[in-house]
Formats: C-alpha cells, sequence, structure tokens
C-alpha cells in the first residue's frame, strides 16, 4: 500500500539495536513507558491538535465503526499518552510524571523519501512542571540517542510561540501585516492568513519566505512570563554547550504549544529534514478534561532516524543472532541434531538446525549465511563415538565435545 512499508529482517535487527538504545537512554533520563492503542475516539485529536491544522484537516484516517462512533488512528503520540494520563490518574498532585512511547503512526500525507503514512515515532511527554529544564531536558533525549547511534551533524532550532497571554495580540499584528500583501502569497499561505497567521511564517514556499522575511516574530513580542523563561532556555543551553539556532519561524504543525517550541534536522534527510520536534504545552491536559497541569514533549521519526544512519554509514546492528548451527548428516543424526537444539534452545541459547535435508555442503554455507558464531558436524561415526568437533567460525578454532553432556556444557 502507497506510504507504508515492510521491514525486511536484516533491517528489523537494525531497529532492534536503535530501539535498545531508545530504551536506556529513556532510562537514564528517568521515563517510564507506555503504551496506548493505536485506535482512539476522533474528537481527541480534534480537541489537542486542532481542527485547522493539517493533520486533523487532511490527514487522519477516520471511519465510523460499526456502532456508527468516529475513530481515528493515532496520528502522532501526545494526545492518546495525555488522556491515558488523565483516564489512569498518573498524576499525583503536585508531582512531575515521566512518559515514553514507541510506536507506528499514521498520518494520508503525500508519501515521498522520508514522509510514509504509517510511520514509527518515539518520544517523551513530562506532565506537571513550569521548569524551563524539562524543556531543555526533551531536546537533550533525542540529541542523547543521535549521539550514542553516532549520528553527527543535527541543528537544534529552538524557538517560542508564547501563551494565551501574547500570542493573541501578536496574531493581530502578524495578520495585519499579512493581509497587506495576501494576494502575492501562495494560495496554501493566502488560506492561512485569517485562522492561523503563524503558519504562513514556516512556509516551504520561496515566495512566500521572501515576503515575509522582515514580519514580526513572536520571539520579539513575548510576555513578562514567556520572555523570561525562553531566556532560560536559552542560558540553560548554552551552560551545558549545546549548539543550537535561534528560529523565530519555526511554528510546527501542531497547534497545542506554548512557550518553548523547537526541531532537530538533519541535512542528510533531503526536503522533509526534520528527525524530531517538541515544546510545551501548558494548557493542553487541561483542555483534554484533566486537572489543570503544564507538560512538555518531544517526537522523533525512526524512519528519518534510519535515513540518516544510512546516509552516515553507520552500522549499528546487533552481532550474530545465532550461537550455533548443528550439521546432521544422515537421518540418526539430524534427529540428534533437531533434538539438541531444542535443547539448547531451551537454556537460553539460540540454535539452529537443518531442515530441508540439504548435503554436508549446503549446509554449511547456510549456516555461514546465518552468520552461526559456531558448527558442530554429527554423524553416524561421531554418534557412535559419542564426541565432535565443534568450530568456530570467526577464527576456525576447533575442539572435540562429548555429545551426552554438550547441551547442559556448552557454554
Ligand atoms: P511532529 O513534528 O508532527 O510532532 O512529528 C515528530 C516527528 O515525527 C517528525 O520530526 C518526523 O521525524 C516524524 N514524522 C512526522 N510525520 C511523519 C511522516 N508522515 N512520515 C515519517 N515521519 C514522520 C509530533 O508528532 C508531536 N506529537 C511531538 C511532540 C511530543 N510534541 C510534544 N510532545
Amino acid at each position: 500500500m502507497k506510504g507504508t512499508r515492510d521491514i525486511l529482517p536484516d533491517e528489523a535487527e537494525l531497529w532492534r539495536t536503535v530501539e535498545q538504545t531508545i530504551h536506556e537512554v529513556m532510562r537514564n533520563f528517568n521515563y517510564r513507558e507506555i503504551r496506548t492503542p493505536v485506535l482512539e475516539q476522533t474528537e481527541l485529536f480534534a480537541r489537542s491538535i486542532g481542527e485547522l491544522t493539517d493533520i486533523v484537516s487532511k490527514e487522519m484516517y477516520t471511519f465510523a465503526d460499526r456502532s456508527g462512533e468516529s475513530v481515528t488512528m493515532r496520528p502522532e503520540g501526545t494526545a492518546s499518552t495525555l488522556r491515558a494520563f488523565i483516564q489512569n490518574n498518573l498524576g499525583e498532585q503536585g508531582s512531575l510524571t515521566k512518559l515514553y512511547y514507541l510506536g507506528p503512526m499514521f498520518r494520508q500525507e503525500r508519501p515521498q523519501a522520508g514522509r510514509l503514512r504509517q510511520f514509527h515515532q518515539f518520544g517523551a511527554e513530562a506532565v506537571g512542571s513550569m521548569a524551563p529544564e524539562l524543556d531543555v531536558e526533551m531536546m537533550l533525549v533525542p540529541l542523547d540517542i543521535c549521539n550514542r547511534l553516532g549520528i553527527s551533524k543535527t541543528s537544534l532550532l529552538v524557538n517560542s510561540v508564547g501563551c494565551q497571554r501574547c500570542r493573541p495580540a501578536y496574531k493581530e499584528l502578524l495578520k495585519a501585516e499579512l493581509i497587506k500583501i495576501r494576494t502575492k502569497l501562495s494560495p496554501e499561505s493566502r488560506a492561512r492568513v485569517d485562522q492561523n497567521p503563524l503558519r504562513v511564517l514556516d512556509s516551504k514556499d520561496e515566495g512566500d519566505r521572501k515576503l515575509t522575511a522582515s514580519m514580526p516574530l513572536m520571539k520579539d513580542h513575548l510576555c513578562d512570563e514567556c520572555s523570561p523563561h525562553f531566556s532560560r532556555v536559552q542560558d540553560l543551553l548554552k551552560a551545558l554547550r549545546i549548539p543550537f539556532v535561534i528560529d523565530g519561524r519555526l511554528v510546527r504543525g501542531l497547534d497545542y504549544y506554548t512557550k518553548t517550541a523547537f526541531e532537530i534536522t538533519s541535512r542528510d534527510l533531503g526536503s522533509q529534514d526534520a528527525l524530531a520536534g517538541g515544546g510545551r504545552y501548558d494548557l493542553l491536559v487541561e483542555e483534554l478534561g484533566g486537572k489543570p497541569a503544564p507538560g512538555v514533549g518531544f517526537a522523533a521519526g525512526m524512519e528519518r532516524l534510519m535515513m540518516v544512519l544510512e546516509k552516515q554509514e553507520i552500522k549499528t546492528a546487533l552481532g550474530s543472532a545465532l550461537k550455533i548451527f548443528l550439521i546432521g548428516l544422515d537421518s540418526e543424526s539430524r534427529s540428534w541434531a533437531f533434538e539438541t537444539a531444542c535443547a539448547l534452545r531451551a537454556r537460553g541459547i539460540s540454535a539452529e538446525t537443518d531442515y530441508l535435508e540439504r548435503s554436508l555442503k549446503a549446509q554449511l554455507r547456510e549456516a555461514n549465511r546465518q552468520k552461526a558464531e559456531y558448527v558442530l558436524v554429527v554423524g553416524g561415526q561421531e554418534l557412535q563415538s559419542g564426541a565432535a568437533k565443534l568450530k568456530e567460525m570467526a577464527t576456525g578454532k576447533e575442539s572435540v565435545v562429548a555429545l551426552s553432556t554438550f547441551a547442559h556444557t556448552f557454554i
């Protein structure tokens, strides 16, 4: 199906390594995993992401189920995580709840490199604190994951999109400026001037960008709460020596943000260059029916991360998964090989044998193809003598092992 893809075994191995790194980094930062359903009530996304956003207005997989209820396959993880947070009372009064997730998301976008209809995100959400330190932590988590995987040459773009106190006045100011040039804007931006003027600023259209080059920016019109918050985020980044760029045009495609918004981009991604994006959403929990609680989070695209790994030729696949390949040369030794493979697997050792009655040569070729760490060849003679040669494939070293105790003494 258009915009979806299979993750074949070789690639799945790489995914597991990356996922392992994600789990480790999340544990280090003390985030706990949450798994929410793919299907949610449509209203959840309309209320959180915003009716007028591209995601909600044109990209969601929404349908009426058999009872007539409108359901949607989640286009992102924040809304679902907060719904679960509220429904399950995860946040005690005055506490901080740190959650992370990893899983498939669905958006009916026009497929292109780095843009899929079923894609995977990993992300984190922290609910219960206004501290700018947490905004910075949300940038550090994906940066640390990139670092550990060996990904270099990323850029961190940071902005503040203000809050309910300062944004409405700025929006009017911007709108008034945009109306003056409305007819020259691209059709997409023209349509946004009235309802969502901020999005005009992060239009990808070159003409729009030139026309809006000297427009007022939100970051220069922040209130006395948002302004020091933004300064503190920058000071913290500087203290940690994290390079960043202030991008006053960064708006993001979701409506729930207040104060900090950020993106991590990579030049190795082409036009869809965002590896990760996130920000603060201090009103969202309340908007979704929870007790008022500020929050901040990020999400990153797995497929885009994989694209960068490939582009930067980083090989992070797990080592050989197969410990031993047991080769049987006749029906009796094949049975022995199968039973011994089962005994080894029961001990937690990965083992494989032949199920296709292949020749010794073909079985050896298969063991090589499977990157088995060891090979044991057993025939009538070995069964009779009760001993066989165990070969370590990387070094070619051979040692004689006893068949009767092999399954219990190997490793
Ligand atoms: P987002 O910017 O929509 O933010 O998505 C985050 C990341 O998901 C993107 O930077 C990109 O890597 C990946 N992504 C998005 N759409 C696609 C697609 N169609 N194909 C492939 N990858 C894609 C959010 O989703 C927010 N929930 C982030 C957040 C969490 N903000 C606060 N907490």
